[in-house]
């Protein structure tokens, strides 16, 4: 049994996202709750990488947090930006394991969709050059969504993160088939993407009523979820919160 929790592990990561506790410390401009405490704690807990995203306005993930994070973590960091110049230049003064390029918009509360790489394919594939060369792993978040998994080939990005934004909605409005439908969406273009080369994540949104499926599919090689277990942890405490989503996709893949 422990040798094949361990095989599942291997072939499932957990990326913990702790915006949400930057969220916490800055609705009150305080110096606590610290993201990096929630970091190596997340380390500690079995998050195989921690994701933060560090937004135009800085909301919620400042500078100084994503060199705390490169100056202490000893996994993985997950770059989650916008493809904009600025960034660009932030993640290649740190030069972190892997860069996420996700949409922004000013007025969402959350990353609403995925990046059309359709209608920037030229300026986004010279974008995602510099840091493919400065050894970050280049993903981008997208829709579930065929020609949108052909242009990530295309730019050269190795990997892709499936947004599961629509199929976790579904699930929290009792869209049942909706939800269903959205599923064998993901359950398809994760199969496509493996299939033409891309390594597979997908996040946004998940809970422990939704990770099961998503965890089961044998292409998704990374999980990254934040805002669900930033809110558990109130309650449980972040190892357990933590424990409990790692039990359930190992469960979900043995
Ligand atoms: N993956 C990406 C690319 C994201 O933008 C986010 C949200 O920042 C997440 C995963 C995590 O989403 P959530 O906080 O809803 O779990």
């Amino acid at each position: 049994m422990q040798a094949s929790v361990t095989e599942a592990r291997k072939k499932l990561r957990l990326g913990v996202n702790i915006d949400h506790v930057a969220t916490v410390r800055n609705a009150r401009g305080s110096a606590y709750p610290e993201p990096l405490r929630a970091a190596l704690l997340a380390q500690q807990a079995g998050a195989e990488g921690i994701t933060a995203h560090l937004r135009e306005d800085r909301r919620h993930i400042v500078d100084s947090d994503i060199a705390a994070l490169m100056a202490h973590l000893t996994i993985p960091l997950n770059f989650e930006m916008a493809a904009t110049a600025e960034m660009q230049a932030i993640a290649l003064a740190h030069r972190p394991h892997a860069v996420c390029l996700v949409p922004e918009k000013r007025e969402e509360r959350t990353t609403e969709g995925g990046l059309d790489i359709l209608r920037e394919e030229r300026r986004l594939a010279a974008y995602v050059a510099p840091l493919r060369d400065a050894g970050c792993r280049v993903s981008i978040f997208i829709a579930p969504d065929r020609a949108q998994i052909e242009a990530a080939v295309r730019i050269k990005a190795p990997v892709i993160e499936l947004h599961t934004g629509a199929y976790c909605d579904h699930h929290a409005q009792g869209h049942m088939a909706e939800r269903d439908a959205e599923l064998v969406r993901l359950a398809e273009m994760a199969a496509f993407a493996h299939s033409l080369g891309l390594e597979v994540h997908a996040g946004h949104g998940l809970t422990y009523d939704t990770v099961t499926p998503i965890a089961r599919l044998p292409e998704v090689a990374e999980l990254n979820i934040g805002h669900f277990l930033i809110g558990e942890a109130i309650f449980t405490g972040l190892t357990a919160a933590i424990a409990e989503m790692r039990r359930l996709m190992d469960e979900a893949r043995l």
